[in-house]
């Protein structure tokens, strides 16, 4: 049964899961913190002070440790000074470990690269200085729309390095999405590269960056086009450089300055329940500190001997934090995969964990139940005994999906004692890692995230904002200031304070719906707003409205997002043509829309199913009736359709599905 519906049913299954995992004796001993760390986080000021200066050098100490006088907008580690590169690179080489692995880079045909961390301090060196030559200051940001490769990683250090602040926008994302992120941000450098490879294919990425800025009226100065599958590509004179030759060019000498630890380090942008994305906007400090903490206890990484692979895109927030940012400040060395998991076979990540010994991996349900459709024969034929630890992240994962992961990946090779999962919740609001369990010291249980971590106090509320006891359920919160927080939504604190203050007096709303169970742990049931999750990936049914009314033909639109078994939802979009549309013959409406939503947005927002009705299911007072959608889109018989205009309608709807 799905999760991601909010219904008392799900749940009650849920609550007779009565299996429970406690640590293994050896993982316990050996592990990064233990039982009493709960205890030393209830000072929550003076952990998270302690936290600061024990992971992150200071280029100069803070004063004071939270500043909340002018809540929400949160002030942490006021009058430090940090500078994140430093953090995740020179400090390494300084302590006589500039040969340590940073990254194993494995690109989609094959070829490989291995970065230490003394190449990667002058690569980001070099580009460091190569975009300040181009004029980008403190403060100016910087658009991203990389592929997967070690590029990424190191045009965001190098803007981190300079006080430039990136925004990465991921690259399944269209022309038109990147526009408007680099209109929203003002950008005045782009970092792009020709393409890259999907599936054996080249696939391109600098063309859509060409569509953006054809329209004149743009802040772009520059375009950086880093040289990754060699296609032909347009180039503008005088606009476009090549990476190759910039960071020849460049010194690889660079002092690294310290920034204001609320100075900005990056925007990354994500669906809101409105058309317009948010510009979440996320500062120094207190991101660096909370990263790199959660990196270290949830993953109980030892950075000296562990290898970690997390298979996120840099595009999306869990690439930001736990790929460039925290396993770089823990010294970590982690692979960096370029491609997808069925190229050219359906064992290429298992291929990878062996040939790597990866002992840390961090993925999301969505590709967990991929794997299991494709079938457990396929991991057994690797050797994955190098496992030690397990993540997920994106989305609730199913009891099934965890016991899958936990017998066939982390107990493979007949390991007495299974790897250990940590079902990780957070956002790009948040920063980092909220809840999970701690390995070593919780009894994990299948399809629960359980607990806050140390230092974090999240709370479920019902609609007036009251905590609900143990065995209920309501709206997830968080009720004190974090450091990884987000700040402000960029260029638009309103929408700051409405999205996520308003609802609940004094705490954070996060737009999840969740329920205690009889031991207190938390279960996250989905979003209770407009936003859907696909594969893990935030989508605004609004914003998909939007795209589909902008066609021509469309005179109406509705999506929802429906139960899916493998991306956990898909999104379902019910259209009403215009009477006018004029359809050329052998044109299917239907799959004409879906190419028009990818345009408009990207790929990844593409409906599963567009279906052409008469009439969508209204309120009297106008109001579309999303739910009794989602039943029919779900194979449910729509409930009670009475309070319709006109109840007829989704009679005529489930007949017309039926067809
Ligand atoms: C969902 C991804 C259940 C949730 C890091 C949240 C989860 C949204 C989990 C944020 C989890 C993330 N269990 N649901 N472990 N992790 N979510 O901003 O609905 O891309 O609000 O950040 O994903 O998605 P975002």
């Amino acid at each position: 049964m799905s999760q991601q519906t909010v219904n008392g049913d799900a749940f009650e299954n849920l609550l007779r899961e009565e299996r429970r995992f406690p640590p293994s004796p050896d993982f316990a001993a050996a592990a990064n913190v233990h039982e009493d760390i709960y205890a030393a986080a209830e000072d929550r000021t003076a952990f998270w002070a302690d936290q600061a200066r024990t992971r992150l050098t200071w280029s100069k100490d803070f004063e004071e440790t939270l500043d909340w006088s002018d809540a929400p907008f949160a002030k942490w580690f006021v009058g430090g000074k940090v500078n994140a590169a430093y953090n995740a690179l020179d400090r390494h080489v300084e302590n006589g470990l500039g040969d340590r692995v940073a990254i194993h880079f494995e690109g989609e045909p094959g070829d490989t690269e291995t970065i230490t961390y003394a190449d990667l301090t002058e690569r980001v060196k070099r580009a460091a200085n190569a975009f300040e030559s181009l004029g980008v200051q403190e403060g100016d940001r910087v658009a991203v729309y990389l592929p997967m490769i070690p590029e990424a990683v190191v045009t965001m250090l190098a803007c981190a390095r300079i006080g430039a602040v990136h925004s990465v926008v991921f690259g399944g994302f269209s022309a038109d999405a990147l526009r408007s992120r680099i209109d929203d941000a003002e950008a005045k450098l782009v970092v792009t590269a020709d393409g890259t490879y999907r599936r054996g294919k080249p696939s391109s990425l600098k063309p859509a960056v060409d569509d953006a800025l054809a329209e004149p009226g743009h802040t772009v100065e520059h375009v950086v086009v880093v040289r990754r599958n060699g296609q032909d590509i347009a180039w503008t004179e005088g606009r476009d450089l090549h990476w190759t030759e910039l960071l020849d060019a460049a010194s690889p000498e660079h002092t690294a300055v310290g920034h204001d630890s609320e100075h900005p380090l990056f925007i990354l942008y994500t669906s809101g329940t409105t058309g317009k994305p948010k510009g979440i906007l996320h500062t120094t400090g207190g991101y660096l500190t909370q990263t790199a903490y959660t990196h270290s206890v949830v993953f109980d990484l030892k950075p000296e001997s562990d290898v970690y692979w997390c298979t996120a895109d840099i595009g999306w927030v869990t690439g930001h934090s736990y790929i460039t940012y925290a396993p770089l400040i823990n010294g970590a060395t982690q692979v960096m995969y370029e491609g997808t998991p069925d190229s050219p076979h359906q064992g290429r990540w298992w291929e990878i964990v062996e040939k790597y010994k990866v002992s840390i991996l961090y993925t999301a349900p969505t590709a967990i139940r991929t794997m299991m459709k494709w079938g457990s024969d396929i991991p057994a034929k690797y050797d994955l005994s190098s496992i030690r630890l397990l993540g997920s992240v994106g989305e609730p994962i199913n009891p099934e999906a965890w016991m899958w992961y936990r017998e066939v990946i982390g107990g493979s090779g007949g390991k007495a004692e299974p790897a250990p999962i940590v079902d990780t919740w957070w956002q790009t609001e948040t920063g980092a890692i909220m809840i999970a369990p701690l390995p070593g010291v919780t009894a994990t249980k299948p399809g629960s995230a359980q607990v806050p971590i140390p230092g974090i106090a999240v709370d479920v509320v019902d609609e007036s904002g009251n905590s609900v006891p143990n065995g209920h359920g309501g709206f997830l919160v968080i009720r004190e200031p974090w450091p990884a927080m987000l700040r402000t939504i960029w260029g638009d604190p309103e929408r700051y304070k409405d999205t996520y203050w308003s609802r609940f007096d004094g705490m954070y709303f996060a737009g999840d719906g969740a329920k205690k169970d009889d031991d207190g742990d938390i279960w996250l049931l989905g979003r209770v707003d407009d936003v859907m999750n696909v594969s893990g990936h935030r989508l605004s049914t609004t914003e998909i409205e939007s795209a589909l009314v902008s066609h021509e033909w469309v005179a109406e639109a509705a999506v929802v997002g429906a139960a899916d078994p493998t991306t956990g939802q898909a999104v379902v979009a019910f259209v009403i043509l215009r009477g006018e549309a004029e359809i050329p013959d052998g044109e299917d409406a239907s799959a004409a829309l879906r190419a028009h939503v990818g345009k408009e947005i990207g790929p990844i927002a593409k409906p599963k199913h567009v279906l052409v009705v008469p009439e969508l299911p209204k309120t009297r007072s106008g109001k579309i009736m999303r739910r009794l959608l989602k039943d029919v889109a779900e194979g449910r018989d729509p409930g009670d359709a009475t309070t319709l205009a006109d109840p007829s309608v989704m009679q005529q709807i489930a007949a017309d599905l039926r067809k």
